[in-house]
């Protein structure tokens, strides 16, 4: 088979026809038949197939039937979308996986220690708004009470669409035992940026993943007649919603080049062409090159919505959903990455990524790097996200060339 051909056997799962692109989302309709898809996947390649406590798939290549699972290396990456979203992020890493253990079975490689296939769940947060979802409950980086308490934007808590889904949320949560088991972890990922296609180059490893934090808005203001109510009298949410994304702008832009500052999804409450709205809720996202200039951004873009907020009567309300800090990949394990690409592809430069990964979450608990492969567009999380054939190739053969190196001996 081929990547190429592994990602065509998903392609009509959780198509979106209003949006364009992918909705893949966390126990939505899609989730099942991709869970299948991993699975049958799985076991057409021998491999061992289990899901943990907290909705991530596993699929286990062991040395010897019945070994102990320890000492492994695992690779993967997920299978949701954010909405209206690309078909390569996340999906790529998970069939770059399998292609490359298939790979390595047909080169009849016996491995030293096992290689496990994951796909973490709810990796873009874009149900219940906690990215990383499935690997935060895993080692713990989230706490699994208030996880389960969050509600997706139709109420439905997670620990209600947990049970719903014939699942029991009364498990979900940290497993050390299980983490205990990996040595390492490698995701394979679509590049998110231009990075490699101007240089030239079909794939490189990760340096670093810049820190973000996720704050949720709420601006209230007072709800009236869209005719009656002169301008003088009005206290307009969605007028003071205007504010704030112009002050999210304006201090993401003084602070170039590493902070970026967007406003991607709100909601404007009650929603009539003739009602003055009564509420905005916005969801904001915040990002640049340390921890520390995330926060100073964040303050200085909360000072300037509170005065547009203020100048039209509203009150704000902020309430932070999530937060990202920066991650350094292990250099060790990618030196050994680079390595194993060297032959090859010569050249492979350790790249930064602006987008959150579940390597930056399992790297708090394990050596973990990245591979990323060339996309033509420089789009991601929407649907002219791209790789071509050939790149996906690439892709699998430098991940199958990290396997051999990393689990070939002991
Ligand atoms: C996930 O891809 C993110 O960076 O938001
Ligand atoms: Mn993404
Ligand atoms: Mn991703």
């Amino acid at each position: 088979m081929t990547v190429a051909g592994r990602l065509a056997e998903i392609a009509d799962l959780g198509r979106d026809a209003e949006r364009s692109g992918y909705s893949r989302h966390l126990f939505d309709a899609s989730d099942p038949p991709l869970r299948a898809w991993f699975g049958s996947s799985a076991e057409a390649l021998g491999l061992l197939v289990e899901e943990d406590d907290d909705a991530n798939l596993w699929a286990w290549w062991m040395p010897q039937p019945g070994a102990v699972r320890h000492d492994a290396i695992a690779t993967g990456s997920h299978l949701d979308s954010v909405p209206g979203g690309g078909a390569f992020d996340g999906p790529l890493g998970v069939a770059s996986a399998f292609e490359a253990v298939a790979q390595l079975r047909a080169d009849g490689f016996v491995p030293v220690r096992p290689i496990v296939v994951c796909a973490f769940a709810e990796e873009e947060g874009s149900r219940f708004g906690l990215p990383c979802l499935g690997t935060r409950l895993l080692t713990g980086a989230a706490d699994a009470a208030s996880a389960l308490a969050r509600a997706d934007a139709a109420g439905v808590t997670l620990e209600q669409a947990w049970r719903d889904s014939g699942r029991d949320p009364e498990r979900v949560g940290p497993d050390p035992e299980r983490l205990g088991r990996l040595a390492a972890f490698v995701e394979l990922h679509v590049e998110q940026g231009r990075d490699l296609e101007d240089r030239g180059l079909p794939v490189s490893t990760a340096s670093a993943i810049i820190p973000h934090g996720r704050w949720r808005l709420t601006i209230t203001g007072e709800g009236n007649h869209a005719g009656t109510t002169t301008m003088d009298l009005r206290a307009d949410p969605v007028v003071a919603f205007a504010g704030a994304v112009q002050a999210v702008r304006e201090v993401a832009a003084s602070r170039m080049p590493g902070a970026r500052g967007t406003i991607g999804k709100a909601q404007i409450i009650p929603g009539g062409t003739n009602v003055i709205a009564s509420r905005v809720i916005a969801w904001m996202d915040l990002r640049a090159f340390t921890d520390d200039d995330v926060r100073e951004q964040y303050a200085l873009t909360l000072q300037r919505m509170r005065a547009a907020v203020q100048a039209e009567g509203c009150t704000l309300d902020v309430h932070e959903e999530s937060f990202s800090a920066r991650v350094d990949f292990d250099d060790e394990l990618t030196a050994r990455v680079t390595a194993a690409l060297q032959p090859e592809f010569g050249q492979v430069p350790a790249i930064p990524t602006g987008a959150g990964h579940d390597a930056g979450i399992l790297s708090a608990v394990l050596p973990t790097a990245m591979i990323f492969v060339r996309n033509p567009t420089g789009v991601s999380h929407a649907p002219g996200e791209d790789a071509r054939d050939g790149d996906c190739e690439a892709g699998a053969r430098a991940l199958a060339a990290t396997l051999r190196m990393l689990a070939g001996s002991a």
